[in-house]
């Protein structure tokens, strides 16, 4: 069989700008203003928002990668939850998605091409969106995503930036996917790397759903720059204080291990490079450490619910088949973005 993730030339999670390069080439551009941008760039939320009428907004997002995984149909599916994953985690529902597609034509077979998109297409449908178009060209290393367009109504978007004090963070899917793609490369830890990888391919969708019946402040999903940069972007938009309890984090099995061993992913290390708010208790253990700052990709919403709102929450979710949920922190207090684990 290919071995698809030989080639992706720098591999996974690692090949991403890192937060502090992709933030150093934005700042460089001016904001453009329209008054119907209801999110634009300048929060570093999931989406755009553009509202088109007083009861409909346009919401829209771009992703794609290298390959993490060496089946096609898998990849396909996996980056095509990962693309649908931003519409989810503004409170949106997808409608249409186009494909964005480089493919080595001269190195590898049009049946693995096929795989990736009729992934891509089976995740798609399970949506309930439709694919309508696409791009693609001849590249040295495989990339696959989309471009998704969603619809929701424009005061119930869930940015980043609305999350209070007093709020419990609730996420919705185990962490370790980067750690564990990296013990994938390695062929260690099978059992946690087929968990990783059913995780990755999951929709948001039902989390998202469950949800919508509750008071949601604030939403993101947990993607390349890890927990803790999704929880500063969180903390930082909405100008408050985070405290993380390290001890109800939900791990992927075997993630704790690989950390342990070292399968950690270089973005990590850029992850935790970049943030200098967050401050952590003695005791929190190193591997624990590099999973707060672990790669995610195709992670778990993390919701800002209000505090009495938490375990209702958290039991409709696991209700749903949403195994993972867990309340992982409190928003403790106006701030400046800062972040404490406990
Ligand atoms: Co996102
Ligand atoms: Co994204
Ligand atoms: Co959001």
């Amino acid at each position: 069989m290919v071995k698809l993730t030989e080639y992706s030339q720098r591999g996974g999670c690692a090949a991403k700008l890192g937060p502090g390069d992709l933030a150093g080439v934005l700042n460089q551009l001016p904001v453009m203003h329209n008054p119907n941008v209801l999110v634009g760039i300048t929060t570093s939320d999931d989406a755009g928002v553009y509202k088109l009428n007083a009861t409909t907004a346009l919401v829209q997002t771009v992703d794609f990668f290298t390959p993490i995984v060496d089946d096609p149909y898998l990849f396909g599916q996996i980056a095509a939850a990962n693309s649908l994953s931003d519409i989810y985690a503004m409170g949106a529902t997808p409608l249409t998605a186009l494909n964005l597609v480089a493919f080595p034509n001269c190195k590898l077979p049009g049946e693995v091409l096929l795989a990736i998109l009729q992934g891509g297409q089976d995740k798609v449908a399970e949506a309930g969106a439709v694919i309508i178009g696409g791009h693609s060209i001849v590249d040295n290393e495989p990339k696959y995503g989309l471009s998704v367009t969603g619809l929701a109504h424009p005061e119930k978007i869930w940015t980043n930036a609305g999350a209070q004090p007093g709020d419990c963070l609730v996420l919705t899917k185990a962490l370790g996917t980067g750690i564990l793609t990296s013990a994938a490369r390695a062929d260690l830890f099978p059992h946690g790397v087929a968990e990783a990888t059913a995780s990755m391919a999951a929709l948001n969708a039902v989390a998202a759903k469950v949800a919508a019946g509750f008071n949601i402040n604030a939403c993101t999903d947990i993607t390349g720059f890890g927990l803790l940069g999704h929880v500063y972007e969180m903390a930082a938009g909405s100008k408050v204080s985070i405290t993380i309890d390290s001890t109800a984090l939900p791990l992927l099995p075997e993630a704790a291990e690989a950390a342990n061993m070292g399968l950690v992913p270089g973005g990590a290390y850029t992850n935790r490079n970049y943030l200098k708010t967050v401050t952590f208790a003695e005791p929190v253990k190193e591997n624990i450490r590099d999973i707060c700052f672990d790669p995610q990709t195709s992670g778990g919403l993390l919701f800002a619910v209000p505090g009495d709102q938490a375990q209702a929450l958290i039991a409709a979710l696991q209700a749903a088949g949403v195994a993972a949920a867990s309340l992982i922190g409190q928003v403790t207090a106006d701030g400046g973005g800062d972040i404490y684990v406990r």
